[in-house]
């Protein structure tokens, strides 16, 4: 099985977590695109989609799948996003799309979050991935000289401007022991929108897509 199919595999499992006549909360990536592909195929039992970033919102109306503002919903039983990396405690490294600050938001409001992944993306730490930040223009050359301080080397993402008109500092050996302490350490920085760590929410439900099958993790 190939990284994409195990994607895929991850994504249709993800299907049986979405009740009739909900709105589905979307993330952003290979996976999710996946998803939303799959989610078409349910489209007429479910009311919409949230969407986390502008890409979701054009594949998912693509598919005539109606997409509302977040505003505009109460409750949002599920979100179902991708990640760079995931630990077995559920803490995530997001936002190698630079989609992570809609994604956290969106994630915040979901009652579970479903992570759907291949395999290569579980970790025993953190970090291995460049760890992103979303970031103001203005505040880009003061946050990477705090990053400094914390022991990470921060790199610009040249070119990448995100859905909220910011910018992505891309923090590499960072050693994050504890995911959640260096969540809100970064998060209080001035000048930071946010950050990829997704610990203080963590995962609800991890379906893994592997060489042996799918697994769904509680
Ligand atoms: C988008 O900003 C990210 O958080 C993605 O969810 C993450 O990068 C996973 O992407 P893939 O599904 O493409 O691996």
């Amino acid at each position: 099985m190939t990284q994409d199919e195990m994607k895929k595999a991850a994504a249709l499992k993800a299907l049986e977590f979405i009740e009739n006549d909900t709105i589905v909360g979307v993330g952003t990536g290979s996976t999710v695109n996946h998803f939303i592909d799959a989610l078409a195929t349910i489209k007429d039992k479910i009311t919409g989609a949230v969407s986390s970033s502008e890409e979701s919102t054009k594949r998912l109306i693509a598919h005539g799948i109606e997409v509302f503002d977040l505003n505009s919903v109460d409750v949002l039983d599920v979100y179902v996003d991708g990640a760079d990396e995931i630990t077995e405690h559920m803490a995530m490294i997001k936002g190698g799309g630079a989609a992570l600050t809609r994604e956290k938001i969106v994630a915040a409001v979901a009652h579970k979050f479903i992570c759907i992944a291949d395999s290569s993306k579980q970790v025993k730490l953190l970090g291995d991935f460049p760890l992103p930040i979303e970031v103001i223009p203005m505040a880009r050359s003061y946050v990477a000289r705090e990053i400094v301080k914390l022991g990470g080397d921060p790199a610009y993402r040249q070119g990448v401007v995100t859905d909220n008109g910011n910018v992505i500092i891309d923090v590499h050996n960072l050693e994050i022991l504890d995911p959640k302490a260096m969540e809100t350490r970064i998060n209080a920085i001035v000048g930071v929108v946010t950050n990829g760590l997704f610990a203080l929410r963590g995962a609800d439900i991890l379906v893994l897509g592997s060489s042996d099958g799918v697994k769904v993790i509680k």
